[in-house]
């Protein structure tokens, strides 16, 4: 067990980044700022690996990760393991296949040593990207405070859906992803397919995110990459993506948060797909995150208000955003572009969706309740395969005739 420890730099970090969250309302980042901003993002590495994607991917200790820069996480001891995985039982609809050796694409060119965690640099093309120092990383375009602020603007705004839901007492989630690159209009939108865990009433709600995405306004590119997400104030001031604000607390070497998974599925040809596994730690309360067969990390207990006992709703599926910039429905795909009536090979699919009980057990979900507002866009369509127990299609091609 490391202990983290707060260095005289902890502070001055956490006194920074008070600094940049108070200060100018700008729109555009000074590039002091930027500087002042990159520096807090990007730890200094013990090594650096360059990736076939224009990635560098940084190997920080393990203590100095972000996640300690958090006030609340200053005293907090790394642990190394949960004290309890979730208990499988052989379930006659899903079907375990062998995954297939599953590796991010800066692997090729190295692997950060023991005892640090790699982390994706952040350029200073990303931040001059973003509109404000203080949305970048976050979930919503709109720099927001509260409620009451001005600039508050809901962060469903323009977003579209497509997913399956489950509600009652909940401890941890599990699926499998159909991993696509669906083309994406423009930067400033996205596209992605996730797991969202999540307790509390719109405004405080508390969520758990893990999915992939399309999103060239974070990453400057159009490549499907493996995302994490959280908050615990219904998106207000908390929370971001990846290792974006220090929350998560990754624990492995060999996983990137924000890195290309690489290759992904053709149409009628190979499909390819990735198993998340989250679930909370009955013991410790914290929320510990598997990618494949590789514990990633967690996210503490203590990060939430209404997600430390349990989740209330676990839901599944595609999100988009809809910038309508023509005046018309974006051509931002969701899945594969297809719609999801048309079914295997070219629809995107999430199965082996099961969810963790009070008794730590996984179990296939009973009911699933689905969300298809604008389904002449994107829709979703439940199924259950013999042999992939809970699954469906979800997806669509955004424009087209029924969707102008
Ligand atoms: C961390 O530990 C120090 C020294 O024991 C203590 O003064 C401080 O209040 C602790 N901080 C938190 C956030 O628990
Ligand atoms: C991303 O995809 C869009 C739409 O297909 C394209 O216009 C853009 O050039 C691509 N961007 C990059 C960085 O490849
Ligand atoms: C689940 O969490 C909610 C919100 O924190 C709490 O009010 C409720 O008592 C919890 N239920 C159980 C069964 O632990
Ligand atoms: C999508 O659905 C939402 C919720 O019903 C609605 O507000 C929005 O106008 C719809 N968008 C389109 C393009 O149909
Ligand atoms: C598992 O593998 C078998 C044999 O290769 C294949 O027929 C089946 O479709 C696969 N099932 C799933 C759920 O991928």
């Amino acid at each position: 067990m490391t202990k983290a420890k707060l260095s005289f730099l902890h502070f001055v970090v956490v006194f920074m980044v008070a600094q940049i969250c108070h200060g100018s309302r700008s729109r555009f980042p000074s590039s002091i700022k930027v500087h002042k901003h990159l520096n807090l993002l990007n730890k200094a590495p013990v090594k650096s690996i360059k990736s076939p994607d224009g990635d560098t991917i940084d190997c920080v200790h393990i203590a100095h990760q972000p996640a300690f820069d958090h006030p609340i996480l200053k005293n907090h001891t790394i642990k190394t393991r949960p004290s309890y995985y979730p208990v499988w039982i052989k379930d006659e609809n899903i079907m375990m296949n062998a995954s297939k050796s599953f590796t991010q694409l800066w692997h090729s060119n190295g692997k950060c040593p023991k005892g640090t965690i790699p982390i994706r640099r952040t350029k200073k093309e990303d931040m001059l990207r973003a509109s404000s120092l203080k949305s970048y990383m976050r979930k919503n375009s709109v720099a927001r405070q509260s409620s009451m602020d001005p600039e508050y603007v809901d962060v469903t705004k323009n977003h579209e859906y497509a997913t399956a839901s489950t509600y009652g007492v909940f401890y941890g989630a599990k699926a499998t992803f159909n991993l696509w690159n669906p083309r994406v209009q423009t930067p400033d939108e996205f596209s992605l397919g996730q797991l969202w865990i999540t307790n509390g009433p719109h405004m405080d709600v508390n969520t758990i995110e893990v999915g992939w995405q399309v999103y060239p306004y974070l990453y400057g590119d159009n490549n499907t990459r493996l995302f994490i997400y959280w908050t615990s104030d219904g998106y207000q001031t908390t929370g971001c993506y990846n290792l974006g604000c220090p929350g998560f607390i990754q624990t492995n070497n060999e996983i990137v948060l924000g890195g290309t998974l690489s290759p992904t599925s053709q149409v009628d040809g190979s499909q390819y797909e990735m198993n998340i596994l989250v679930w909370k730690d009955g013991k410790e309360g914290d929320w510990w995150m598997q990618f494949e067969e590789t514990l990633v990390g967690y996210w503490p207990a203590s990060l939430y208000t209404l997600l430390r006992d349990n989740a209330s709703d676990v839901e599944f599926g595609g999100e988009v955003i809809n910038l309508k910039l023509d005046g018309l429905h974006t051509t931002t795909e969701m899945g594969s572009g297809y719609f999801p009536q048309e079914g295997a090979g070219k629809a995107c699919y999430i199965k082996n969706i099961q969810t963790v009980d009070e008794s730590n057990t996984l179990r296939t979900p009973e009911d699933m309740y689905i969300y298809h507002p604008n389904m002449s866009c994107y829709d979703i369509v439940l199924g259950v395969n013999d042999n992939s127990g809970s699954q469906f299609f979800y997806g669509g091609p955004g424009r087209n005739p029924n969707c102008p």
